[in-house]
């Protein structure tokens, strides 16, 4: 049994009672004007007992401690099988709430039962037998608005709740462990299962076990290719030596004929040598022999030097004085044209002289020369004044005055020309005297000249060596051929002198010549090679086997080919052996893997099997309650045709509910079941009250542990009309108060205290 005996709330929502008020047993009607903290009172009680709301959904501390207030206090004593306990609640704004569950003995002791805010919520679920919140909120507690809410629970969660009150714990525990166990085996979404993980692990087993019978495949074969190998490297060692020797044979051989070519060769040029060294030494003797012939040819020219220098200056002599020689032809023939030249002139000149008036000469000329100018002159003054007698008389004796002016001047210049003829003719003279030296001395030059080039004829005819050129070229003249002599005997100087140049160079050549010993060192060396080169023998080579170079490489390429060969299956084996000793040491460390993979098996075939048994019995389980649960609808479908006349005037009576609790309802004038929500809105809300008091009262006899003596409708009148009220609180007064010892009705309509045995009226969230 459970009962509320009295509730003190201090700041809570918008509840602050001066004391604690008590609750008595009866119908107690909560009364008050709109928003006057009815609501707020049920929710007190809910937080005191289970530090739960109903509104809002997701309350903190601040939405509950009245506006302006820091802290709220709820105090609430109840009666749980016979004893009394009081739980406080205190909250705060900036802390986290305290709580105390404590037992009041009849004494008035109070004994601690739990503290702290979850503390005290588990121990009150406890103390009421495991009924929580969200059963309590669905079953005795009909919140305002909320008579649907059964209905509207998820079928788990409404499955949860029934079987709460069908004593079906046990059952939600194991169908709770085992779930858990399941989801072990299974997995979840987030989680990943045991049986997942074990056959993953076999899988990867299987995998390791699979690779482990690989490796053993692969050692053993390995092994046995070892074996193979080793007996092909033993031939081609033996083949490898063969070719060897033979290759090491034709080395030699090759070496040998190489030694012999190169000795023939030295031979061969030091031959050259000595053969090239006395061909240029005849040549050089030859070339010296013929040079010193020609210049024998040359000896007498020396002598012939001082008459050559004699000859060359006679040539000068004669040259200058021909030049003089045309010298004196050039004055004497200019002097001869000079005197022709006066002599013509002086005749011409000769009749003028005589006619010269001798009077004349020698009288005065300028005075006259003044009064003729003056007379000239007045005589013209005498005409402009118009004196003509005077002017004539004047002008007249004006011209006999320049007559007798012309006549001095004429007899003067005749007198002076007289006189340079005179000179004229004494320059004659001179000139004629001059004329008869340069005759003299023009022919004396022309002896001279005459008796030099005699001379040097005379000079040249002695040298018999360039006589003939002077001879030959005599008819252009004896200085012309003098001069070609003199050309000759310089040209044969200079080839003379190009004959010596030539000896020196050939026996400087013939210095160079290595020195006798020399040759003969070469010589000895000859003979020396020629003994090596006798001496020299090839070795001797295999049957049908005859050296080329080709024969050698494909040899050696043949050794070289097996050398390979033999390399590779040397590091082939090598590589082989590695393997194994790493295919060894794996297959030993891995050796337990075959009764790994078979434990691993039968791990995973009984997680498997455990699997399905959990399976199995969670499916039992739940058909078990399924059947418990379902044998509750036919007494609340019972329930409902007594309270619904009760609630609707009679008008409606039968009601069905099907497995999800789907509520049809008998409308007498369709003659047929209807879904609820065909019908009124008022209507429907007093179909869901009745299936919510059905619900309880069909639940109350299956009840466990404490069965809650208290009911509490929030607003359960507000949608109906007076008479169907007035039915409502007739049927809570005469047939549920008989199920429960405390009803609770939250209503702000107005007349109802006449049906109630308690009245609490708030005001402002205060007890009025
Ligand atoms: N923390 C709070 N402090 C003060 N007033 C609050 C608080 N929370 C809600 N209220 C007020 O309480 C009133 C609602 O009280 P309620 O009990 O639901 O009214 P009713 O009597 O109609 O059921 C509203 O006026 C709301 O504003
Ligand atoms: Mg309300």
């Amino acid at each position: 049994v459970v009962k509320l005996l009295s509730l003190d709330v201090r700041n809570f929502k918008k509840l602050r009672f001066d004391s604690s008020i008590d609750f008595s047993d009866g119908i107690t009607l909560i009364a008050g004007l709109n928003e006057s903290g009815k609501s707020s009172m049920l929710d007190a009680i809910l937080y005191a007992l289970f530090g739960r709301v109903i509104r809002p959904l997701k309350a903190k501390n601040e939405d509950l401690i009245s506006y302006g207030a820091t802290e709220a206090t709820i105090t609430l004593e109840c009666e749980i099988a016979d004893r009394r306990f009081r739980v406080t609640r205190h909250l705060y704004k900036s802390k986290p709430t305290r709580a105390t569950l404590d037992e009041i003995t009849a004494k008035g002791a109070v004994l601690p039962v739990a503290a702290g805010q979850e503390k005290v919520n588990d121990e009150v679920v406890n103390l009421l037998g495991g009924i929580t919140y969200p059963e309590i909120i669905s079953s005795t507690v009909v919140a305002q608005k909320e008579l649907d809410k059964l209905i509207e629970l998820n079928r788990d969660d409404r499955r949860k709740v029934i079987n709460a009150f069908l004593n079906l714990d046990s059952f939600n525990t194991v169908t709770a462990a085992l779930s858990e166990e399941r989801k072990d085996l299974e997995g979840t979404g987030s989680r990943i299962g045991k049986v997942h993980v074990e056959r993953e692990k076999l899988l990867l087993l299987r995998q390791e076990l699979d690779q482990y019978r690989r490796n053993a495949e692969e050692k053993s074969a390995l092994e046995k290719q070892n074996m193979t190998l080793a007996e092909e490297l033993r031939t081609s060692q033996i083949k490898f030596q063969e070719q060897n020797s033979l290759c090491s044979t034709l080395s030699r051989y090759e070496a040998a004929a190489r030694a012999k070519e190169n000795l023939s060769l030295q031979l061969t040029s030091k031959r050259q040598i000595c053969a090239d060294h006395l061909a240029r030494s005849e040549r050089l003797h030859k070339e010296i022999a013929s040079i010193q012939a020609e210049l024998d040819s040359y000896a007498d020219y020396e002598k012939t030097q001082p008459s050559l220098e004699r000859i060359k200056m006679q040539l000068e002599k004669a040259k200058a004085l021909s030049i003089e020689l045309s010298t004196t032809e050039r004055s004497w023939q200019a002097t001869q044209k000079e005197v022709g030249t006066l002599q013509s002139a002086l005749a011409s000149e000769g009749d003028a002289r005589v006619r010269t008036q001798a009077g004349q000469v020698g009288k005065p000329i300028l005075p006259f020369v003044v009064s003729s100018a003056l007379l000239l002159l007045g005589g013209f003054a005498a005409y402009i004044v118009g004196v003509l007698p005077i002017a004539v008389a004047l002008i007249a004796f004006g011209f006999v005055a320049l007559v007798l002016v012309v006549l001095r001047v004429n007899a003067t210049t005749s007198l002076l020309r007289h006189q340079s003829m005179l000179g004229d003719l004494r320059y004659l003279d001179q000139k004629r005297q001059d004329l008869l030296v340069a005759e003299q001395r023009h022919l004396q030059a022309e002896r001279d000249l005459r008796t030099a080039e005699e001379e040097l004829a005379s000079l040249c005819n002695s040298i018999p060596e360039f006589v003939e050129a002077f001879r030959a070229s005599r008819k252009m003249g004896t200085m012309q051929a003098g001069q070609i002599l003199l050309d000759v005997a310089q040209k044969s100087r200079e080839g003379k002198n190009a004959l010596q140049v030539k000896l020196a160079t050939v026996r400087a050549e013939m210095q160079k010549l290595p020195p006798e010993n020399e040759l003969v060192k070469v010589q000895k060396q000859i003979e020396t090679l020629d003994r090596e080169f006798n001496q020299l023998t090839l070795p001797e080579l295999p049957i049908c086997v005859s050296f080329t170079p080709e024969v050698l490489s494909d040899a050696l390429g043949g050794r070289d080919e097996i050398g390979r060969k033999i390399a590779a299956a040397q590091s082939r084996i090598e590589q082989n052996s590695q393997r194994i000793d790493s295919l060894d040491k794996y297959l030993t460390e891995n050796a337990g893997i075959v009764p790994k993979v078979q434990s691993q098996e039968e791990l995973v075939k009984r997680l498997e099997r455990q699997l399905k048994v959990i399976r199995r019995a969670i499916e039992g389980i739940q058909s078990t309650a399924e059947s418990l649960r379902t044998r509750i609808r036919p007494s609340v479908q019972s329930h409902m045709a007594s309270i619904l006349p009760a609630l609707t005037s009679s008008r409606y009576r039968a009601a069905i509910l099907d497995e999800n609790y789907g509520l049809q309802v008998w409308d007498p004038d369709a003659g047929e079941y209807k879904p609820r929500d065909v019908y009124s809105g008022g209507t429907e809300d007093q179909f869901l009250l009745a299936m919510r008091l059905a619900f309880a009262l069909a639940l109350l006899p299956e009840v466990k542990g404490h069965k809650p003596e208290f009911v509490f409708l929030d607003e359960p009148l507000a949608s109906s009309d007076d008479v169907r009220r007035s039915g409502i609180v007739e049927y809570l007064a005469s047939d549920l108060s008989k199920k429960f010892k405390q009803i609770f009705i939250i209503s702000h309509v107005g007349g109802l205290e006449d049906h109630v045995q308690n009245t609490i009226t708030l005001d402002e969230g205060k007890v009025v």
